[in-house]
């Protein structure tokens, strides 16, 4: 037998993700980093290492930042969520990022004045393409790849 203890600190009604931290990207179930806080405050977590071996888009590793952990590794067997660990916790001047985010935008607008330039690009060989995508979003997303395979900093790359 067992007694279930409600305490009501962990409830964080009216919280959110975002009310502490941008979320860059979506992902399910992440896992609030204001319980991941109070957590690592409670077992007086300031220094050492944490490992998430489950860590989706990483809420835990912003929890520890948060708690002035600086050692962190995770794994997840989704390659989504380590892209986005890798690009949330990693420092890219914003200027840099906004400046690249015009290049990008004026190269795309300049490959769409000539609406053959898309049959210069491959097409990606992935299985059942045409189930998932219409052949206009498929295009469009070919033109999106190729300018974001164009940038060479990896981090804005991975970033885009
Ligand atoms: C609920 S999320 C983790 C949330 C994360 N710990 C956080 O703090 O935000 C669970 C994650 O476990 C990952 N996962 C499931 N099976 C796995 C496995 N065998 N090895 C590594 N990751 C796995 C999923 O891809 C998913 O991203």
């Amino acid at each position: 037998m067992y007694q279930v203890i409600r305490n009501t600190k962990y409830d964080y009604i009216g919280q959110s993700y975002a009310s502490l931290y941008p979320n860059l990207h979506k992902y399910p179930a992440t896992m609030l980093p204001q319980i991941g806080i109070d957590i690592l405050k409670e077992f007086d977590a300031t220094k050492g290492s944490l490992l998430d071996p489950y860590c989706g888009s990483g809420s835990s590793f912003t929890s520890g930042l948060e708690c002035g952990l600086t050692k962190m590794q995770g794994f997840d067997i989704n390659p989504l969520a380590a892209l986005i660990c890798k690009v949330k916790f990693t420092k890219i001047p914003i200027n840099e990022l906004i400046e690249r985010q015009q290049t990008f935008r004026n190269n795309v607008f300049e490959f769409l004045k000539n609406e053959n330039n898309i049959f210069k690009l491959p097409r990606p060989q992935i299985t059942n393409i045409d189930f998932w995508f219409s052949q206009d979003v498929i295009n469009k997303l070919i033109i999106i790849k190729h300018f974001i395979d164009e940038i060479k900093n990896i981090n804005i790359r991975n970033f885009f």
